[in-house]
């Protein structure tokens, strides 16, 4: 039978690819363009010449900012306060383009080289199931017949020198990286230790706050419905403006990385229940998330954004976190995020500076709630400074009960 494979061009899915070989398959090598830094040319000879019968390469850089990362900046997207989800926001997207080439390519299973400690796994598999829910899913790392007999790195090299499989001359990174348009991550390795920091030439894709310009860089983000539609900026004194889904992301992104915007050490909680030490450098979401928070305070009504910080916010980040983007629970959180957007049109303008994201102002021609006259200090209109005094008379009665039965049972 015929195995789509999710291949990396690197030393594990070379193996497993080797491996499914060995086991009789046929592979098909699947590679998804998310805008991570590649060459794919040289994965797909490598992908060849160990004996895949074909290499598919999916551009999904398009659909990646349209249908997830987009709809995750509406909805104010993080986990755990700080992590913006770089890695599990591509994992449906590249998960559905395997499974459209398994389908094209009459494939009856799907494998890929995640480990069995990790979020990924299940991430992936669960969309293939939802996806192709008779496909079949070979997970080397969890199957005995594979991880008994590399049980280590040794045994990896070893066999990669028994098939001739190339392995790349650069020493290997001591962590491991995922890559994509959205951001690169760093775990494993040296960084386990919650203690070690990162050297500094671990840092792959913004400059080091310290090592950025002098000069700031300004931006404006114009936001409809609250999708950012678009980006105006100007370089070396001329003004510039991008307004393609793609092309907004990727100039959030440039501008972030060259002035140091984006960089996280955390200890996360997987799905598995491990914590993880991970750091990631993700400069347009943090941008562009910074953007929407702010035009939001600008135009979002009180207690509509207080019900979507409450509910849909976590609630969105924590299944997206844990894979459940293909479940009923996250189509319905999902139809919770346009509700709430209807009003968030306008703009806000920006300034990088050596790491930092600093707003400048923000202002929107279509929403009225902010009314300056209204909330002017100098200003008498609307209701009467006396109306303010019945106001806080009632919100009082609850407050002097509490503070009458404090006092009464001596607490107070
Ligand atoms: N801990 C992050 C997450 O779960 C990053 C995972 C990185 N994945 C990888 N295959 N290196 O989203
Ligand atoms: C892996 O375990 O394959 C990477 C890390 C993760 O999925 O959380």
């Amino acid at each position: 039978g015929k195995v789509c494979l999710a291949y990396s061009g690197g030393l594990d899915t070379s193996i497993i690819l080797a491996w499914l070989l060995e086991q009789g398959y046929e592979v098909v090598a699947f590679m998804a363009n998310v805008g991570q830094e590649e060459d794919f040319e040289a994965a797909e000879k490598k992908a060849l010449a160990i004996g895949a019968t074909k290499y598919v390469c999916v551009d999904c850089r398009e659909d990646f900012v349209k249908d997830v990362l987009f709809p995750a900046v509406q909805v104010n997207a993080v986990y755990e306060d700080v992590y913006l989800m770089g890695t599990s926001l591509a994992r449906p997207v590249i998960a559905k383009a395997q499974i459209d080439v398994a389908e094209q390519e009459g494939c009856f299973a799907v494998s890929h080289g995640c480990t069995g400690k990790g979020n990924d796994q299940i991430r992936f598999e669960l969309g293939f199931y939802a996806l192709k829910p008779d496909v079949h899913v070979i997970a080397p790392w969890r199957d005995p017949a594979f991880f008994e007999r590399f049980a280590g790195r040794k045994d990896l090299l070893d066999y990669a020198a028994e098939k001739g499989i190339p392995v790349a001359q650069t020493k290997a990174k001591p962590w491991s990286t995922d890559e994509n348009q959205a951001h690169i991550s760093y775990e494993a390795g040296i960084l386990e230790d919650p203690d070690t920091t990162p050297p500094k030439d671990m840092w792959k894709l913004i400059t080091d706050p310290e090592d950025a310009p002098n000069t700031p860089q300004d931006l404006t983000i114009t936001f409809e419905k609250g999708i950012p539609v678009k980006l105006a900026y100007s370089e070396n004194g001329v003004a510039k403006e991008v307004t393609k889904p793609l092309d907004v992301f990727l100039a959030a992104s440039n501008l972030g990385r060259q002035n140091g915007v984006g960089r996280i050490d955390i200890v996360e909680d997987r799905y598995i229940n491990l914590k993880s030490r991970g750091c990631y450098e993700q400069a347009p979401l943090t941008i562009l998330r910074r953007a929407h928070v702010d035009l939001e305070g600008l135009v979002l009504d009180k207690e509509v954004r207080y019900l979507r910080d409450q509910f849909v916010t976590p609630t969105y980040s924590r299944l997206m976190y844990n894979g459940s983007y293909f479940t009923p629970e996250f189509d319905y959180i999902k139809g919770m995020i346009a509700p709430s957007q209807t009003c968030v049109n306008g703009q806000v303008r920006l300034r990088l500076y050596k790491g930092n994201v600093i707003v400048l102002g923000r202002s929107s021609e279509t929403e009225n709630l902010y009314d300056p006259t209204e909330s002017s200090m100098d200003e008498l209109t609307g209701f009467l400074p006396t109306d303010t005094t019945g106001f806080i008379a009632i919100q009082a009665i609850r407050v002097k009960k509490y503070g009458e039965s404090k006092k009464a049972k001596g607490e107070a």
